[in-house]
Order: C-alpha cells, then sequence, then structure tokens
C-alpha cells in the first residue's frame, strides 16, 4: 500500500524566500509508507523497517517497542536492552520524538498513558491532558459576534495554546514505575539534539507544506527553515535549544515547565503571540496536576478492551462500537465483507452520535459513563443496526444518566495529527501512550526547543446549541474532550494487545479496526494494522484510497452510504503478547517496532 502525502491539504502560497514553495513541495513529497526513509542504518532498524515493508510483525521474546521514528524506538530499546522498565523507555522514546517528530508530539503537548502493571497486576491511566487557563471563556473561539472563528484562525498564535502536561505525566510515570535513573533516559535525546538527526522525509514535507504557518513567528521559522532554507530530507539538523531545555529537564524534573524560567517563557510566548495571542498565566502552569484515573473498560468476545475515559472519548467510543458489534457475528462475515463494514459504519455513526452529546472533561460535566457502556443500553442501540442498508439518520441515544442530560451536540474540529508509543518490558509491564500537539505543528510557537501545542481547540469552538450548554464547550480549567485512543485488550486478568493511533477523530475508527483485524478476523498486528482503512464517524464513509478498501465502495453505497475516497494516515503501533511478543508499526508513517 502506498500513499501520497501529497493529497493532504496544501495551502502554501506561492513563493517564499525567493522560491516557489509549491514547486519545493511537488519534487519532494514523499511516499506515504517510505518508512524506509533514511534516518537510521542500525542492522536492527534495517531488519524492522524490512520486516514492515513485507508486512510481517515483528517477533520478540522479552521486550518491545513500537512507535512513530526509528532513533525514538531505538533510544527505547537501549533502555529496555538495558533492564529499564516500560515507563523508562516511555521517556527515552518520548524526549526523541520530540526532536524528531516534532510536528506531532512534544514537552509543549500533552497525553494519555494506559500503563498494565504487572507487580499489582492492575490498568491505570494517566491523565496528561492540557488544560485551559483559568482566564478561558466559552467565547474563547468566537468572534466579537459569537460567530465561530475559522479553525487555522484559532489554531495559530498563543489562543489555542493548553497548559502542556507531557513533561509533568513523564516525570509521574518514571516516579511510579521507573527504575533506570532519570537522568539517564535523557542521553540520546540530548546527543541527537547537539550533534544533529537526519530530518525525516514526512517532516521535510510537512514543513514545506506548512511553510506560510510556520513562517509567522521568529522562533518557529529559525528553526525550520534555517537561513532561510527550508529543512530537507536526510539533512543533519541540529536543536542547541532543546538539548538545553532536555539538560534542565534530566537534572531539575518537569519543575521549570510548571513553576520556573521555561514556564515563564511558556507564559510570554503565548500572550505576545502577534495577531493571537492567548490568556494563559503563570498560575495556570503552577496548578497543573497530571490525574490518575481508572481505566474505562468495554467487554468484547471475552476480552475486556480498556483504554482511556474521559476527557478522552477514545475508551468509551471503541468501547461503544464493539459493544454494538457484539451481536453480530463479524468473525464468520470476514474482512471482505460489505455486511461487515456496513455494521461497523453505523456502530460507529451511533457512538459517535454519543460521543457528540455525551462526552466531555468529566471533572466539569457530568458524563455517564457507565450509562454509555450499559449492556441493556447498547443492546438496545445494536437492534438498529437490524437492517439491510445504511441508517438514514442518527442521533445520540437516551443513557441512563443520574444528571440533566440537555446538553447540544458538540461541534469541535480535529484534523489528523499525534503519535502513539506501545512498549512491552522484561517485567511484563505494558504500556500505551497516545502523544500530541494537536494540529500539525501545534499553535506553531516555539519555546526553548519545542512547539507548544493547540490543544484548546479540540473544544467545541460553539458553546451553545439550540440554547443548550454543549458539554465540550471551553471552561475555565477544563480539559478539552480527546479522541486518542491508547488502548490495552485484556484476557482473563492479562494484557494481550497494546495499540493505539493518530488520526484526530478518526484515531477512534482506526483502533477499533484494528482490534476488530486482530480478534475477530485473526490477523496478527502488522497485518491488522495494514489492513485498508474504513472510516465512519458522522455519516460519510471514509475510504482509504488506492487500497483494497475501493472494492467496497460500490456495495456500500448501493446501501445508502455517502463515500469519501481519501488518504487516511493512521499511525498505529501494536503489541501482541502471546507465546512471544510480536510487534507492528504502521506503513502509512515512518515507525518500526523493534525488540528482542
Ligand atoms: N488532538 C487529538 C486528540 O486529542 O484527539
Amino acid at each position: 500500500m502506498r500513499l501520497l502525502l501529497a493529497s493532504l491539504v496544501l495551502s502554501v502560497a506561492p513563493c517564499l524566500a525567493g522560491m516557489s514553495v509549491a514547486q519545493q513541495v511537488a519534487d519532494e513529497v514523499q511516499p506515504e509508507g517510505a518508512g524506509a526513509g533514511a534516518v537510521s542504518t542500525s542492522a536492527a532498524v534495517a531488519a524492522a523497517l524490512k520486516a514492515k515493508e513485507a508486512g510481517r510483525a515483528v517477533e520478540a521474546q522479552n521486550w518491545m517497542v513500537a512507535a512513530a521514528n526509528p532513533l525514538a524506538v531505538e533510544a527505547g530499546a537501549q533502555v529496555l536492552r538495558d533492564g529499564g522498565t516500560a515507563a523508562d523507555a516511555l521517556v527515552a522514546v518520548q524526549l526523541v520524538l520530540g526532536l524528531v517528530e516534532p510536528q506531532s508530539s512534544g514537552l509543549g503537548g500533552g497525553a494519555f498513558l494506559v500503563w498494565y502493571d504487572a507487580d499489582s497486576g492492575e490498568l491505570t491511566t494517566l491523565d496528561g491532558r492540557e488544560t485551559a487557563p483559568l482566564a478561558a471563556t466559552p467565547t474563547l473561539f468566537q468572534d466579537d459576534a459569537g460567530k465561530p472563528l475559522s479553525f487555522f484562525d484559532a489554531v495559530v498564535g498563543g489562543r489555542s495554546v493548553g497548559v502542556p502536561g507531557t513533561p509533568a505525566l513523564l516525570a509521574e510515570a518514571h516516579s511510579k514505575w521507573g527504575r533506570a535513573a532519570w537522568d539517564s533516559l535523557f542521553a540520546e535525546a540530548i546527543t541527537l539534539a547537539e550533534n544533529g538527526f537526519e530530518v525525516s522525509p514526512r517532516l521535510a514535507a510537512m514543513v514545506a507544506q506548512d511553510a506560510i504557518r510556520l513562517f509567522r513567528f521568529e522562533a518557529t521559522r529559525d528553526y525550520f527553515f534555517p537561513g532561510g532554507q527550508r529543512i530537507r530530507p536526510g539533512e543533519r539538523l541540529k536543536n542547541a535549544a532543546y538539548a538545553d531545555t532536555l539538560r534542565r529537564f534530566a537534572q531539575e524534573g518537569a519543575a521549570p515547565f510548571y513553576t520556573g524560567d521555561i514556564a515563564a517563557d511558556i507564559v510570554t510566548t503565548v500572550r505576545q503571540a502577534e495577531g493571537n495571542p492567548g490568556v494563559m498565566a503563570a498560575v495556570d502552569l503552577a496548578i497543573y496536576r497530571v490525574k490518575q484515573r481508572d481505566a474505562v473498560c468495554a467487554p468484547y468476545r471475552g476480552f475486556e478492551v480498556c483504554g482511556m475515559g474521559p476527557p478522552s472519548s477514545g475508551a468509551l467510543t471503541v468501547g461503544q462500537i464493539l459493544r454494538l458489534l457484539a451481536p453480530y457475528d463479524i468473525g464468520e462475515m470476514g474482512p471482505d465483507s460489505a455486511e461487515a463494514w456496513r455494521l461497523i459504519g453505523d456502530a460507529s455513526r451511533l457512538a459517535f452520535a454519543d460521543r457528540g452529546r455525551y462526552m466531555a472533561d468529566s471533572d466539569y460535566v457530568p458524563v455517564p459513563v457507565k450509562g454509555l457502556l450499559d449492556a441493556g443500553y447498547l443492546a438496545e442501540r445494536a437492534e438498529l443496526l437490524k437492517r439491510d442498508t445504511a441508517l438514514p439518520d442518527v442521533e445520540a441515544g437516551e443513557p441512563d444518566f443520574d444528571h440533566a442530560r440537555a446538553w447540544g451536540d458538540d461541534a469541535s474540529i480535529e484534523l489528523p495529527s499525534t503519535s502513539h508509543v506501545s512498549i512491552v518490558d522484561r517485567f511484563g509491564n505494558v504500556a500505551s501512550m497516545t502523544t500530541t500537539i494537536e494540529n500539525a505543528f501545534g499553535s506553531r510557537l516555539m519555546v526553548r526547543g519545542f512547539l507548544l501545542n493547540n490543544e484548546l481547540t479540540d473544544f467545541s469552538f460553539a458553546s451553545h446549541e439550540d440554547g443548550r450548554p454543549i458539554a465540550n464547550r471551553v471552561e475555565p480549567g477544563k480539559r478539552p474532550r480527546s479522541s486518542m485512543a491508547p488502548t490495552i485488550v485484556m484476557k482473563n486478568g492479562a494484557p494481550v494487545l497494546a495499540v493505539g493511533s493518530p488520526g484526530g477523530s478518526r484515531i477512534i475508527g482506526y483502533v477499533a479496526k484494528t482490534i476488530i483485524a486482530h480478534l475477530d478476523w485473526g490477523l496478527d498486528v502488522q497485518a491488522a494494522i495494514d489492513m485498508p482503512h474504513l472510516v465512519n464517524r458522522f455519516g460519510a464513509f471514509d475510504v482509504e484510497v488506492g487500497t483494497a478498501a475501493m472494492d467496497l465502495l460500490p456495495d456500500l453505497e448501493a446501501m445508502g452510504f455517502e463515500m469519501a475516497p481519501q488518504v487516511l494516515v493512521s499511525g498505529l503501533h501494536a503489541i501482541s503478547l502471546g507465546e512471544t511478543l510480536q510487534g507492528g508499526a504502521d506503513p502509512r508513517r515512518e515507525g518500526i517496532a523493534l525488540g528482542e
């Protein structure tokens, strides 16, 4: 499967620093799937890339790490090889991702971690989601007349920046579950930042595509366009500011990001963003806390599919989709059956309708978590699927709820971005972390070598619908609803699969598909990831162009679905735990799975 990144939105002006950006892009945009991009030459990495190209899962006995860039995977692998835990490796992977894949995640963003602890046999989650400043109000993304801003008017600048959670989450995960010395986890990232790393084809292409927005702020422009020339694939790029930040983080922990001089720089950058300043203040960073929350689990065909509850809609929506499919024999129908995809598509629409009405930060609005996964409620909703054609209309249901439920439907915009990391260590711990700065390159503001997120645009821009408040409206100190769905599937109390993906609100469909392909259709993790995507969120069925999924288009169209063929860039990274560990990395991105 070879997909073209070129079909991602290309909204660049014709001229930049005397060069035609469109021309620069045209001759450089790389085939996706060229995870084979020349970013590393180690034998293990070469073998992992070869396995991915061949559609073969990587096998290992002791430990495994799968993530979006070989350099980050290698950093994590070294920690695991040296006897570190999955939490240790997670730190090393994230620090390198923030350097080599800065457009997707980093220290200026947020993350959700689902953690299986081998010692206690328990599953828990850490919520390192960004938060809205205390001065943010429900009209944050509206103009003076109360009209929602256009997406990029809201995104680019300080207004969209939430208080970053990733530094605090890494520190918390390490203090709870790490064994390696904290500062030892920084060595690889510091070396790469100081000596330079090879710019990947994907990063170079995305910089070219986003040139106009990246050019708006000096620090960002100077980094991605050194000397006025955009960075090129294979070029060595240094980030001295990031190396300094990492040294501080290694020596002082997360404190400087929240109360020190790095925090002060974040506040100044956000508040002084030209043309679109934000309202973040020092107090917002000082009061930031990572929250430990119970995992949300849905039973499915003898497994427990567990993930991140509110403020993420991930586990609830993936769980609803699977539970709605439970009465139907998807396994028998097989992946080539249009009937199977009709069921998956409409189950997703039903789940997305509930997501739009009810799911938000449960610390701010009551979310009917139990009601939304209630067996009786979902059995009743699943009856709606007993038909031969697409549902003509889909509305939110009425789950059991002990609070008012007169919410309006959400109107947030989520575009593909983000990164996912799956890790299993030699002790049997499992980490599934999805990490983000939201849109590619986030707010486009850069501080001390890292980009600041635009996560607040995951809130609904409209605050009310027909006079009813929207659950996911902006409120001071609230966390925007996410679609991130880091997942660990359990069987008889033991983990059998770790999986997750980037992709905006399509994350939910990508993860659900991979779980169905693995559990119902018996595919190994690499084959399950490779399987072409069909994703239905709000009615239109997205079909992955250039793949066998297009063969299903006529039948699904005949069933009444609106079909939307397009490039679908997931970034699934998964590890299955059986007699051996098997790892898979998404051919649509640059990552690999590596294990021993
Ligand atoms: N910004 C991606 C997500 O949280 O779903």
